[in-house]
């Protein structure tokens, strides 16, 4: 692959002494990469099926994983939760899902102000585990590239618990009683989740366990890799290459942020070169003509499943912008999968300046993702959530109305509020219910 992205304009990177930064990627280089290439091929198909309308997406996860919050039970939950998504749309609407959880690399974080302030101390923002420590202190917040190892090694660890727990039957479909909540969690969308549960249960009993058409890509289940393709070094060291093309085998999907997508990018320069399905957030600065170029340099060959936008807009952008993103599209008649990630356009600080999102307006967006769709005939191809299989209280709103005094009693992310284990399971029935009521419209 040749290296023409270190050339380019290279935004968000970490600063630390590259004497440093050499033998730590020759290591990583080295070791066994996280993913294999038929792996990303598998999922590439299923990304252009589902960019034709055949299956549906749930990709989900942490804004930023972390190396405190890593423990067996915490990845389970990670996982039980795009489990228990995918479980309730596939029954109530028979669409085969998709899960690609934003797991096992997604260290690395892109921000908006370079430094944070806090009682007159002005220190380095945080960037993720993979580069600095979320603790507000000189040392902690250096840059230190002895934490790729760690992102390195953590990645490997997840991966290893995520394929364990699929080949062992975990996140077989005939095991889906153990996701089940306790009956103590008894809340609506819990109970109706139980309750579909049991009639998965009892139709697999019913037709003998196993090869029931209803749930073929639930059955041999794998929850595929994603994270954000953002420092270029770390992802380089993960190129493997099969018959003179390459793929980055830090994970399946690899997406490019907002503030690094722009025409011209060393980030864009990078994903150009790769297989990998890439996904690429848009926001609102988005300039309409950027849309054709950037199909023409990452997918020159106009391949469907290769380039996903993940549309982050916010409600406030929504209409206005996403019918003169599907008119581009449609105009040059690109093939892209249209992905909604309701969660970045929409993040609000409380009084108290805490970091928040309104579950209504997370809601909104999606609903106006799918009307819009809807209304121009393109398909809605999956959704992009900050979620998490725990009881945070980080996002307002929702079955349990958490309000802004709540935040306070269980606010655990390092980065950007997720939608708690309830709140994740209502966003499924509301998925659900969109893709159903597209499918009854177009019969
Ligand atoms: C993210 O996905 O956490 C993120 C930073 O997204 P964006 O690039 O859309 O702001
Ligand atoms: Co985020």
């Amino acid at each position: 692959m040749n290296k023409n992205w270190k050339q380019k304009k290279m935004l968000q990177q970490p600063n630390w002494p590259s004497d440093d930064l050499v033998p730590i990627l020759e290591q990583i280089q080295s070791y066994p990469n996280l993913v294999s290439i038929k792996e990303i091929k598998s999922l590439k198909q299923h990304l252009v099926n589902a960019s034709q309308g055949e299956g549906f997406i749930i990709q989900g996860g942490d804004c930023a994983e972390t190396f405190i919050d890593f423990n067996a039970t915490m990845i389970e939950n990670k996982l039980k939760i795009l489990l228990q998504m995918s479980a309730i749309i596939q029954y109530i609407t028979k669409t085969n899902i998709i899960r690609i959880g934003r797991i096992a690399g997604q260290f690395f974080k892109p921000r908006t102000n370079e430094f944070e302030i806090r009682n007159n101390l002005k220190l380095p923002s945080y960037r993720g585990d993979g580069i600095n420590s979320l603790e507000f202190s000189k040392e902690a917040r250096k840059h230190n590239p002895k934490r790729l190892l760690q992102s390195y090694h953590q990645s490997a660890a997840t991966m290893n618990l995520i394929r364990n727990l699929t080949m062992t039957g975990y996140a077989h479909i005939n095991n889906i009683k153990s996701w089940n909540f306790s009956p103590l969690e008894n809340t609506e969308y819990v109970k109706k989740y139980n309750m579909i549960a049991k009639q998965i249960q009892d139709i697999l009993t019913f037709t003998h366990h196993g090869n029931n058409s209803l749930f073929p890509n639930l059955l041999y289940n794998t929850v595929f890799t994603s994270h954000e393709a953002l420092v270029l070094d770390y992802e380089n060291a993960f190129i493997a290459e099969e018959n003179k093309k390459y793929y980055d085998c830090s994970g399946h999907m690899l997406w490019v942020g907002d503030r690094t997508r722009f025409i011209g990018s060393a980030h864009i320069e990078f994903v150009s070169q790769i297989e990998n399905p890439i996904g690429i957030k848009i926001g609102p600065k988005i300039s309409i003509d950027d849309i054709l170029l950037l199909c023409q340099k990452i997918n020159p060959q106009n391949q469907h499943g290769k380039i996903s936008f993940i549309i982050r807009l916010g409600i406030n952008y929504m209409q206005d912008l996403l019918p003169k993103l599907i008119d581009e599209v449609e105009k040059h008649s690109l093939n892209v999968l249209w992905l909604c990630d309701p969660m970045h356009g929409n993040t609000i600080l409380t009084d108290k300046g805490i970091k928040t999102r309104n579950f209504d307006t997370i809601k909104k967006e999606i609903e106006l993702f799918f009307q819009i769709h809807n209304q121009y005939g393109t398909i809605p191809g999956g959704l992009h959530f900050e979620l998490t299989g725990d009881s945070v209280t980080e996002c307002i709103g929702g079955i349990k109305n958490i309000q802004h005094q709540d935040l306070d009693e269980y606010y655990q992310t390092a980065c950007d509020p997720r939608l708690n284990n309830e709140q994740s399971l209502e966003m499924a029935f509301l998925t659900a219910e969109l893709l159903q009521k597209r499918r009854n419209n177009s019969e």
